[in-house]
């Protein structure tokens, strides 16, 4: 007889800075899904996707600039910024923000909209195997 497996990981938690382990780190198909709340007098917060050596993606809602910075880290040092698209994020307001990874990218959807695509540069994808979340905001569940 034949099985299906279906593996996945549900984490309701309030603790920010909030930190996990992707098992078996990223790979395309992979989707990470983050609710949570923005505070009411928010300047900032980040989901940073990292590895051993760096921070493959940094995601930077600014709400002081009006703007999501988007950038690598490597061996301390952090690469060009990425700052085009939107800002679909509003203090006080609840958001879900879902991060697939693809082949090439990071698409990235917030409250059901494509906002920003990231080309990897940090490959091979199964070395990211680290999510982080910190700043403004008040986590609800997050979605491995
Ligand atoms: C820096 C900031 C970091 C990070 C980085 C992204 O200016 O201190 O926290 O957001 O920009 O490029």
């Amino acid at each position: 007889s034949r099985q299906l497996l279906f593996l996945s990981t549900s984490i309701c938690i309030q603790a920010v800075p909030y930190k996990s382990i992707i098992s078996g780190g990223l790979h395309p198909g992979r989707t990470i899904t983050i609710q949570g709340t923005i505070s009411p007098n928010a300047t900032r917060f980040h989901v940073n996707l990292s590895f051993h050596s760096g921070i493959a993606l940094h995601y930077n809602p600014r709400f002081s600039e009006n703007t999501v910075v988007r950038n690598t880290k490597l061996r301390e040092q952090w690469g060009s910024e990425e700052r085009s698209g939107g800002m679909p994020f509003y203090r006080g307001h609840p958001f879900t923000l879902t991060i697939c990874c693809e082949a090439h990218m990071f698409r990235i959807v917030v409250n059901g909209n494509q906002t920003h695509d990231y080309k990897h540069r940090h490959t091979p994808l199964q070395q990211i195997d680290i999510l982080e979340i910190d700043g403004d905001l008040s986590l609800t569940s997050v979605l491995l």
